[in-house]
């Protein structure tokens, strides 16, 4: 099968299209024929090393497609069943991936691969994060990079769910105005040094961007109730927050990512997300889409934040 393998980390240019043996569906893992898969930085801040990961690999994530094996401990019924969902590291960029059961789900009858692709991960875990926040109605709510792809499906869940203002950041003039067609009233440029002094009362803020303006944000926060739901890291830091920054403000920081947090993504906001693309309730927002031979030129794009929509390989 054809693949994507880096051998070292570096640019765009390290990522090498290959001829290499299928993989086998191991103890409960199903074996998926891809017919769309993912990019996103994730995977850009594996390939350049700042998210390590064991060399070499066939990069990727993500992935829908058709089960064509499923490996010991996994339901046989799944075998010709398309499903969408990632493989718990990496191995999606390729024709062929094992991926374990536990972190695919069915994709329902006329959702398109590309569509379950685009929207599976990002949209279950806005379903989570929001869940998660336990938003009252009326509350003011945070959403950093809303033109990413979790952060458009971020604001129109907050806007559903009963938030009174969202207030999201974005980067380019475009981002910005697509951040206010998902439902945001204000949005911020998060490229201004210092944009978190714009900020204010917020309740609920969800956090991807990482580094120094999370300090920012939580000096926003509202006394005694206001919380920060972390769950990604766009600039590719932590969370520049201590302790003593929540102390004094009787405020909270949650952790959404690990084990845990992964399980009730699959087990409950998968198929929540996938009854709503069924339904029309949410819409996938599938952005450019490349051949698997050219991931480089996709993983420019994701570098250049040029994207909107969720960038899509079609091996
Ligand atoms: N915990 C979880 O369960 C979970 C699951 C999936 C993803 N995530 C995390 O969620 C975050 C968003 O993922 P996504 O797939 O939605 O992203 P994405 O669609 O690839 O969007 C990335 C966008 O973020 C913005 N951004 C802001 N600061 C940035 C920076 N310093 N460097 C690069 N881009 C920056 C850029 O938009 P502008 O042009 O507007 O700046 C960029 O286009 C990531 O951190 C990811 O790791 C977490």
């Amino acid at each position: 099968m054809r693949a994507i393998v880096v051998h070292e980390t570096g640019g765009p240019e390290v990522l090498s299209l290959e001829d290499m043996p299928r993989p086998e569906a191991g103890p409960g893992q199903v074996l998926v024929r891809a017919q769309a898969i993912g990019v996103s930085i994730v995977e850009a801040h594996m390939r350049a090393g700042i998210m390590p990961v064991p060399l070499p690999a066939v990069l990727g994530v993500e992935a829908a497609g058709e089960v064509v094996a499923a490996g010991e401990g996994v339901d046989q019924g799944l075998v010709g069943r398309t499903v969408a969902g990632v493989t718990g590291g990496t191995g999606s960029y390729a024709e062929y991936a094992a991926m374990p059961a536990a972190m695919v789900r069915p994709v329902p009858e006329g959702v398109p691969a590309a569509e379950a692709v685009a929207a599976g991960a990002a949209l279950a875990v806005a379903l989570g994060l929001v869940h998660r926040a336990a938003l009252r109605e009326g509350e003011t709510v945070l959403v950093e990079a809303g033109a990413s792809n979790v952060g458009g499906y971020l604001i129109q869940l907050a806007r559903e769910f009963g938030a009174g203002r969202v207030v999201a950041t974005a980067g380019a003039g475009e981002k910005r105005d697509r951040a206010r067609e998902f439902g945001a009233d204000t949005v911020i440029d998060h490229r201004e040094e210092g944009w978190t002094a714009q900020l204010d009362g917020i309740d609920v803020a969800f956090e991807s961007i990482g580094g120094d303006s999370a300090r920012g944000v939580v000096e926003a926060l509202t006394p005694g109730t206001g919380r920060m739901l972390y769950y990604g890291r766009l600039s590719g830091l932590a969370p520049a927050v201590t302790p003593d920054d929540l102390l004094g403000r009787g405020v909270s920081l949650v952790g959404c990512s690990g084990p845990a947090w992964f399980r009730e993504v699959f087990d409950v906001h998968y198929p929540e997300g996938f009854a709503r693309l069924a339904d029309g309730r949410t819409k996938a927002v599938v952005g450019p889409t490349f051949p698997l031979d050219q991931a480089a030129q996709a993983h420019r794009l994701v570098e250049e934040r040029g994207a909107q929509g969720k960038i899509v390989l079609i091996p």
